[in-house]
């Protein structure tokens, strides 16, 4: 049932490229340069015609609302916020008819997400699910939908299925973005062209893995770990930070790499790993002296960079390539390492991957 892998987490990251092939099927045809979402074509006026966008979700999901929200003000530009399920559903939120909201779960039963979307359905919103598990409760009560297509995910941590997130909502946001005309078609055509190829990158980035695994090996000690990133890159940083903790229980946290010298640049030692998500994009000259700030402070530096990028490689202590794509799309390939390297800090400290102590695979109480 591992499939030949000795955890379901490890079976689940491997199968990323034919998760995100099924995710793509029937929707995406790069050739013919068509792009088909019927739950978004059905309902293009309430999306395009939005006031905002809330997207709720917990966890991981919640890190795939933050690089939706990116998408979406770049591609549509419609306000958006993100939301944890379980503060805006004990706030007293101002939703309406007009917005739209946008439910991410993965299990689809995760119940202050249930609750939320509930609530604001009873004010008057359109609910869109993002979910994975078909036919589940989040699914059923949003009024339209895209499913993942991920299949089922048994390692409790999320994996493949924020992969199938981040490709749905990126379609959302360019079909969106087509209809309301706030993209170009020449855009509209490259994300189209960049994103059929994404499945042949992530298994590029997957046969690397034993260079994660040795990054892994050498740090698997550490008592403290912090991940930067900056735009499409700073929710992959907090991602990453989730997953280290839940499968290693290494402490980690997550921050946008300029909010380091706001307090967390305090922690910064020899003894302290700091994991940069760099790939080339418009904020890179910003993240390289970010890169320098740590260095100055004898922080060990991981890199996770465009392949070919000599200028990092001659900086860090380690570094990780993943392949050039749209800035847009570059969390699905940045992300891999991520889990790679949690999973194989998690085993080297001799842990239960798939079974971290404490957690639920589907958190249905509050
Ligand atoms: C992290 C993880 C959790 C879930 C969260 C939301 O690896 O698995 O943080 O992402 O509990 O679950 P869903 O997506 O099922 O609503």
């Amino acid at each position: 049932e591992k499939g030949g892998y000795d955890h379901f987490m490890l079976k689940e990251i491997f199968e990323q490229p034919d998760s995100l092939t099924d995710c793509l099927r029937g929707r995406l045809e790069p050739e013919a340069g068509i792009l088909t979402l019927a739950g978004v074509e059905q309902n293009l006026s309430a999306f395009a015609q939005a006031k905002r966008i809330v997207i709720i979700a917990c966890g991981t999901s919640w890190h795939a609302g933050l690089v939706a929200e990116y998408m979406i003000e770049t591609l549509c530009r419609i306000p958006v916020e993100v939301e944890y399920a379980s503060e805006f559903r004990y706030r007293n939120p101002v939703i309406g008819v007009g917005d739209v909201i946008i439910a991410i779960s993965q299990s689809g039963e995760t119940a202050d997400t249930l609750v939320a979307i509930e609530k604001a359905k009873e004010q008057g919103a359109f609910i869109f699910g993002v979910v994975n598990a078909v036919g589940s409760s989040i699914s059923r009560i949003s009024h339209a939908g895209a499913y993942t297509h991920a299949g089922p995910e048994i390692g409790v941590a999320s994996t493949k299925a924020f992969t199938g997130q981040l490709t749905v909502l990126a379609m959302m946001a360019m079909k969106i973005g087509k209809e309301k005309g706030t993209i170009t078609a020449a855009t509209y055509q490259h994300l189209i062209k960049e994103l059929g190829q994404i499945p042949e990158k992530v298994k590029n980035t997957l046969a690397a893995h034993l260079k994660v695994k040795e990054v892994a090996d050498k740090y698997a000690d550490a008592r403290d770990f912090l991940f930067l990133g900056r735009g499409y890159n700073f929710p992959v940083a907090l991602e990453g930070a989730l997953k280290l903790k839940e499968i290693s229980y290494i402490h980690a946290e997550g921050y946008p790499a300029a909010e380091m010298k706001h307090g967390p640049i305090a922690l910064v030692d020899e003894n302290l790993p700091v994991l940069f998500v760099a790939t080339k994009d418009a904020y890179y000259e910003k993240i390289v002296s970010n890169i320098q700030e740590i260095k100055a402070r004898k922080g060990k530096v991981i890199a996770i960079v465009t392949e070919g990028d000599d200028l990092i490689k001659g900086m860090a202590d380690d570094i990780i390539e993943v392949p050039e794509t749209d800035e847009l799309l570059a969390p699905l390939v940045s992300v891999l390492p991520t889990q790679l390297l949690s999973y194989y800090i998690g085993v080297a400290r001799g842990l239960d991957v798939d079974k971290p102590r404490n957690l639920a695979k589907s958190v249905t109480v509050e």
